[in-house]
């Protein structure tokens, strides 16, 4: 009989990572989850117990924790790691970027140590579409020059060279079990399970577009700043790669399968975008918004906000071809499972 597969998810609590689990169990795979909870809460995984009718064991750990790490590694017959264990806020990673380097960076050594000693050595990386800095052109291709432009991306850029040099020095040394990593570059993750039970929940205010659209038109914020509408884009306002997350989490089940093919045979480190390819403006995410929720959203222009480029948008063929993944949702079905999740949960996890 086929062993079912166990996938340890750092990070697994968080926003991406609780959508990913609930897709994981659904498949069959057995699911084990580390988290510190420092940006979620454990409500997050018991409603993905409630959803999948199944259960994740649980550790509440930090991964710079090796101990820790050590002990979940012998506990569970681990075959591959999801990791999505990181501080993500932009803003403040450019007034701390000691915490983010040692989080992210720091605390992704001490995982591949782990993996390492434990002899787990099938990764899949949450990178982000913000190591292409600011692109020359769109859609943008996974071999597009690689920069960043703050701490936070650059702590993605510095751990996708980490696991390129990992699995380079494997193929180099002929190492009978070579490092096979999937980087995964996410474009703008947006939406929620259609249960309505599991979203993003934001700490404080929130950076990212959608959820402060919807915290507007909930009533918790007063009005949308639209930073800049004098970009060179079809109404001057930013154009990004919206997805659905539920999108995204497959997308990691289509890698995390991709990492037992032919052209992983002999340990590769290999980049993905998962985006939709499709570019919508911050004034087309107003708008639909309106159209299909009904309810106003208060806004004003504002100056641009320093860091954001004009236009990001994804070309996914790669992963379409190489991962058998392509995107499915709408921009409707985005905005609708968003609301859905507000609407049930206003306060979000402590509603
Ligand atoms: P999230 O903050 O909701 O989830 C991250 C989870 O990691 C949280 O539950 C947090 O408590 C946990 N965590 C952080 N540091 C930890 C540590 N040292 N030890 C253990 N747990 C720790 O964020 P998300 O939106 O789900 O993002 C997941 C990953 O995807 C992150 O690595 C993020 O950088 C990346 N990413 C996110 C986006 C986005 O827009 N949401 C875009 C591109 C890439
Ligand atoms: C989208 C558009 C803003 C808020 C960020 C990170 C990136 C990645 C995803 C992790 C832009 C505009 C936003 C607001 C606005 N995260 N906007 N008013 O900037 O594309 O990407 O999140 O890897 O690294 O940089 O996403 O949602 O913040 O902004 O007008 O209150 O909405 O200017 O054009 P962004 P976002």
């Amino acid at each position: 009989m086929k062993k079912t597969m166990t996938i340890l998810v750092t990070g697994g609590a968080g926003y991406i990572g609780s959508h990913t689990c609930v897709e994981l169990l659904e498949a069959g795979f057995n699911v084990v989850v580390v988290d510190n909870l420092f940006n979620s809460k454990h409500e997050a995984i018991r409603r993905v117990e409630q959803i999948t009718h199944q259960e994740i064991s649980f550790y509440e750990l930090d991964i710079l924790d090796k101990h820790g790490l050590d002990r979940v590694f012998r506990s569970h017959e681990i075959d591959a790691v999801i990791h999505f264990a990181g501080l993500k806020a932009v803003g403040e990673s450019c007034l701390q970027p000691a915490r983010y380097y040692q989080n992210n960076v720091n605390g992704t050594l001490v995982l591949l140590e782990a993996m390492h000693d434990a002899g787990v050595k099938k990764l899949v990386f949450s990178s982000s579409a913000t190591v292409y800095g600011d692109p020359q052109s769109v859609p943008i291709r996974e071999d597009f020059p690689l920069s960043a432009t703050n701490p936070y991306g650059r702590t993605k850029l510095m751990i996708e060279d980490i696991l390129r040099d990992f699995s380079t020095a494997d193929q180099l040394a002929n190492t009978p079990n070579p490092w096979k990593i999937a980087l995964l570059r996410y474009f703008n993750p947006i939406g929620s399970h259609v249960s309505g039970l599991i979203g993003e929940d934001p700490r404080d205010i929130p950076n990212n577009l959608m959820p402060y659209v919807l915290q507007v038109a909930v009533g918790k914020l007063s009005q949308l700043s639209i930073f800049g509408d004098d970009y060179p884009t079809h109404d001057g306002t930013g154009v990004r790669d919206y997805i659905h997350v539920v999108d995204l989490a497959k997308g990691h089940l289509k890698a995390l399968a991709a990492l037992n093919k032919d052209f992983y045979a002999e340990g590769a480190c290999r980049p993905f975008n998962l985006g939709t390819g499709n570019g919508y403006s911050v004034l087309d995410m107003v708008n639909t918004f309106q159209q299909v929720i009904g309810k106003p959203v208060n806004y004003k222009i504002a100056p641009r906000r320093s860091g954001d480029i004009a236009v990001c948008y994804a070309d996914p063929a790669y992963a379409e071809h190489a991962l058998d993944w392509r995107a499915e949702k709408s921009l409707a079905d985005m905005i609708v499972d968003a609301w859905r999740w507000q609407e049930s949960n206003p306060l979000g996890y402590d509603s």
